[in-house]
């Protein structure tokens, strides 16, 4: 007889051997419990250290306008927060706060703000130039939707790499969180970034209102599909400023397990630790890094500006230091270490170019 315990260590066997499973085995992955849950980690952490080795790869992120033209029904940035006090640090301050991240030793430079028209895409072009020619760093950009010709102009200006979340893979459910915009739309900017050469990262909210566990798997197959070179996974946190302020939050467990599952699909993507699981409990980076995580993007934006980047709550309160050194005696304790190299995309690039 095959008990239920078989059905699932066959389907987390395939999945460590084909890389592939069907929507219906994912979901059964995502409602593992107690022993089951901890084997599915396990095998994540395995693959991980199997196909990408124990280095972690650090991304200083600098988060230089939480101004953003977009409503996002989930998100604190939002255009109709009048709560929020709104900030735009100059480029020569952008430059600064990168600047110093790279003397620190950190390799990538990530650079975040809401979609705000008021940084013209020949001056964030103009800045990558100046990071590129001072700094021996990998840069990435992440700042929305916008035309093609301003990812061409920014990506021929020296930038690796874009991020882009879908969010969500349902496009009923995109069109509602994501007033004005649709899921089509995204998936069309993903490919024209990877068209124009960027690695390409994109990534999902786990525990949205209303998302089925079934969406959740669809997700992680939308990832597959797209074989994005980074994916950040991140729960839900209701934000009292937005209209979800009374939904329930998203649950760090099924978290863990959507980034074990998509470690056992995806083997060489670069899966960071993302900021919302430590923003939802003290040790939640660290269990990412235990379930198939090999990235951490410490938040290096100058203060009080970060502060106000108040995209969900429990930011302000996370428990780690941002410093290059900090990180390096953590991931020591838990008997990882911070990569070395740029730390660019694993599927599309040859080996290589990978360090
Ligand atoms: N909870 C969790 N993640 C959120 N994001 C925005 N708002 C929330 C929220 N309330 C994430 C989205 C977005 C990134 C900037 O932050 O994935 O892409
Ligand atoms: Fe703006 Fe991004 Fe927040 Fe949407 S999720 S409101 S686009 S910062």
């Amino acid at each position: 007889m095959v008990t239920l315990e078989d059905r699932f260590s066959a389907i987390l066997d395939r999945a460590e051997k084909t890389h592939s499973l069907s929507r219906e085995d994912i979901a059964t992955l995502l409602r593992a419990e107690g022993e089951q849950s901890q084997a599915l980690f396990q095998k994540a952490d395995d693959v991980r250290k199997r196909h990408l080795g124990n280095g972690v790869h650090l991304r200083a992120i600098i988060e230089f306008s939480n101004n953003c033209i977009k409503n996002c029904l989930y998100c604190g940035l939002r255009r109709d927060n009048r709560k929020l006090t709104r900030y735009r640090m100059t480029v020569d301050e952008i430059f600064s706060a990168a600047f110093n991240a790279s003397r620190e030793g950190f390799k990538t430079i990530v650079l975040q703000a809401g979609e705000d028209p008021y940084y013209k895409p020949e001056v964030i072009a103009d800045l990558v130039r100046r990071m590129k020619s001072c700094s021996d760093v990998a840069v990435t950009l992440s700042l929305g939707d916008l035309t093609k010709d301003a990812y061409q102009k920014m990506r021929l200006a020296g930038a690796d790499r874009y991020l882009l979340k879908f969010e969500t893979s349902e496009p009923l459910l995109f069109g509602r969180l994501r007033p004005g915009t649709n899921l089509t739309g995204r998936l069309k900017q993903l490919s024209l970034l990877k068209e124009l050469g960027y690695q390409v990262g994109s990534g999902n909210i786990t525990g949205l209102p209303g998302q089925s566990l079934e969406s959740v798997a669809e997700d992680i197959l939308l990832l597959r599909e797209l074989e994005v070179e980074m994916a950040g996974i991140g729960p839900f946190i209701p934000h009292q400023q937005t209209p979800l302020r009374n939904s329930l939050p998203g649950d760090l467990y099924l978290n863990l397990k959507v980034l074990a599952v998509t470690r056992l699909l995806l083997p060489l993507t670069h899966l960071p630790a993302t900021t919302a699981t430590a923003a939802v409990h003290p040790s939640g980076r660290r269990l990412a890094l235990k379930a198939g995580a090999n990235v951490v993007m410490p938040d290096l934006t100058p203060l009080p500006y970060r502060s106000y980047y108040d995209i969900y709550p429990g930011r302000a309160g996370i428990q780690v230091s941002n410093s290059y050194s900090w990180w390096n005696e953590e991931l020591e304790q838990i008997e990882r270490s911070i990569a070395g190299g740029y730390g660019h995309g694993a599927i599309h690039t040859s080996p290589d170019q990978q360090f």
